[in-house]
């Protein structure tokens, strides 16, 4: 199974993907982990991506389009991805069929997490996480249990994303509104669109995805 995890940043698309990848062994596809990963090991591609990030606009779309196709190879087959910040664009979304039918895959789910966009950025802006193991930690919704040492191993060091300030957080979700949530009607007419209360805590936004999984297979 093939979904698109959809919703404005800080929609918990990554928590969820996370979620999915524990409980089912799905394999998360996030191009802003993928383009976060490039800017930090200084390829090319991290380098033309880097200012553009910071800025909170979209890199384009063949350098997304092109590592979405080499990521999706590396998963097995027999392994569903989950689909997280991509596509963001019309253009990716015609890639996307593309790079799917290329490999013998559909696209089973879009899952659309519905959200109000003004909490949204006390989500991001308040988000850190761990250098060394990654866990997830907020400052008001989910500090560590010991002040400044990571539950998970134990750091103490811990880390924000430069895009994670409150002016380009609004131009990220400009960016959202004006060319992601047109690509919707391409998978409406699909049938592929199902909407989940993405404002509900994070155990019920996965439950209501694991509906929507189990109830269509
Ligand atoms: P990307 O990394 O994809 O960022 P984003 O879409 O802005 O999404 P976020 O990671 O900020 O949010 P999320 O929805 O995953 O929320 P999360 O689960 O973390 O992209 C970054 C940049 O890369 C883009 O701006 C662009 O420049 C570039 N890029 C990436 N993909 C691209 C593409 N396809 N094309 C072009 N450019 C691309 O949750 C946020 C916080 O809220 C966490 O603290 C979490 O714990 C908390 N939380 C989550 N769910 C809940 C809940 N239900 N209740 C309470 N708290 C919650």
């Amino acid at each position: 199974m093939n979904i698109i995890l959809l919703g404005p940043p800080g929609a918990g698309k990554g928590t969820q993907a996370d979620r999915l990848v524990k409980a089912r062994g799905m394999v998360q596809l996030s191009t802003g982990d993928m383009l976060r990963a490039a800017v930090k090991a200084g390829t090319p591609t991290g380098l033309k991506a880097k200012a553009v990030m910071d800025a909170g606009q979209l890199v384009s779309d063949d350098i997304v389009s092109g590592i979405i196709g080499d990521a999706l190879d590396g998963i097995e087959p027999g392994h569903g991805g989950i689909f997280d910040g991509y596509p963001r664009t019309q253009a990716q979304a015609v890639s996307l069929d593309e790079i799917l039918d290329a490999r013998g895959r559909t696209l089973d789910h879009v899952i659309e997490l519905s959200v109000d966009e003004d909490k949204l950025v006390e989500r991001i802006v308040g988000r850190f996480t761990c250098a060394q193991c990654g866990a997830g930690y907020h400052d008001s919704f989910k500090l560590p249990k010991v002040s400044g040492t990571c539950d998970v191993c134990g750091s103490h060091e811990f880390k924000r994303r430069p895009d994670d300030n409150e002016e380009t957080v609004r131009t990220r979700m400009a960016e959202y509104r004006a060319k992601t949530q047109p690509i919707l009607p391409y998978y409406e007419a699909k049938g592929l669109v199902s909407r989940v209360d993405g404002m509900a805590d994070i155990d019920h936004v996965g439950a209501a995805i694991d509906a929507i999984l189990d109830a269509k297979g």
